[in-house]
């Protein structure tokens, strides 16, 4: 193991995304895994994911959320849908629920907060927002109000890309997410992030640059998936230029794979979920090669099935026909099947890694 990344390059990264020799990435599979076993331990923890709105106001040119779609029918649950769903979570013994939205001003600053305290009122539970890229007093407030994480995918560190692939709305500037997350860390969030594997436009040079900036912001969650073509957007449509062959990274699993165990060796301490969108490109076996080959975190949906139809990122989910219910018994399933064990506590990133088990 010890000739892994051990100048933590971008040459050395990219050499490991090219990699096609099966028995080179099956000591990368070992790498990743052993490295997560001794940084997060054999613990996977699980997230209760309630889809809390599906309006949005962004143009994200991958996204099948975007302003632009017009015929998504939206939704936005109420407080006590919410309330329940988080009540629901406690029940199974999750840890954390992340409440998760299009960038959603119909989400008010006050009636978030509210909803925020009473479930830390209520429950032992930590709470994750992921909403976009919301005004720094929205931040504020509900740190204040007791949220403890908060995630962003900067989703390219390539600032052409970045252009390209979000349109700014009308009259704003273009974002700057990497200094949106470092001011995340400076209010006191845990602060997760990501990319998307194989975006058109992405080649090996960028996707390994992405894995440097995980850690050079320090990231205490870095969650990365399969871009999975949405064919109601400009990205999905094949509107954007591709990168010259041999460069495009493709959108595979397999990359997927070397992208997780990646991130794993250069930020061993992070919190890697093995994401749905991996589940969605390979249902049988998604989530738990992600968890073999560097991840531990798995995010289970608690969104009412009546709303999760309606959160089509991306096309096919999996989870769409499942209920609470449902998913918590997969997963539990999965997690034991492959010889780990379901988390208990929030599983926040443990700086300096776990006592030794
Ligand atoms: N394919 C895969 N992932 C997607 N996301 C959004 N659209 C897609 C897509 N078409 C990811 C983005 C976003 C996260 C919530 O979902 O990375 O940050
Ligand atoms: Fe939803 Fe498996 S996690 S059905």
């Amino acid at each position: 193991m010890s000739d892994f990344l051990q100048h933590k390059s971008q040459e050395e990264i990219e050499g490991w995304l090219r990699e096609t020799d099966p028995e080179r990435l099956k000591l990368l599979w070992a790498a990743a895994d052993e490295t997560r076993r001794r940084h997060v331990g054999d613990q996977v923890h699980l997230r209760g994911l309630i889809e809390i709105s599906n309006y949005c106001i962004r143009a994200c040119a991958y996204c099948g959320l975007r302003a632009g779609h017009g015929s998504v029918e939206r939704y936005r649950l109420t407080r006590d849908e919410i309330l329940s769903c988080a009540h629901k979570a406690v029940g199974f013994e999750y840890g954390t629920v992340v409440l998760q939205a299009g960038e959603d001003y119909g989400i008010k600053r006050d009636w978030l907060a509210e909803i925020i305290k009473t479930i830390k009122k209520e429950t032992n539970l930590a709470v994750t927002l992921s909403l976009g890229e919301r005004p720094d007093e929205d931040l504020i407030e509900w740190r204040t109000a007791g949220a403890d994480r908060y995630l962003l995918r900067f989703e390219t560190s390539d600032r052409a890309l970045y252009e390209r692939i979000h349109p700014p709305a009308k009259g704003q500037e273009i974002s700057d997410r990497p200094a949106i997350l470092r001011r995340l860390k400076q209010l006191g969030y845990e602060a997760g992030s990501g990319v998307m594997v194989g975006i058109p436009g992405q080649n090996y040079s960028i996707l390994a640059r992405d894995i440097l900036l995980f850690q050079d912001l320090d990231l205490d969650m870095i969650g990365v998936g399969p871009f999975i073509a949405h064919p109601e957007t400009p990205l999905g449509r094949g509107e954007l230029e591709s990168a010259p062959d041999g460069e495009q990274v493709p959108n595979t699993e397999g990359m997927t794979y070397k992208t997780v165990a990646l991130t794993r060796l250069i930020c061993p301490e992070a919190n890697i979920p093995s994401t749905t969108a991996l589940a969605t490109i390979n249902t049988a076996l998604g989530r738990e090669l992600g968890l073999s080959r560097g991840a531990n975190i798995v995010m289970p949906n608690l969104t009412p099935p009546q709303y999760r139809a309606l959160y089509e990122i991306y096309p096919a989910k999996a989870c769409i026909d499942e209920a609470a219910e449902d998913c918590h018994a997969c997963m539990k399933g999965r997690i034991r099947r492959i010889g780990r064990i379901p988390g208990t506590g929030p599983g926040g990133r443990k700086k300096g890694g776990i006592a030794p088990q």
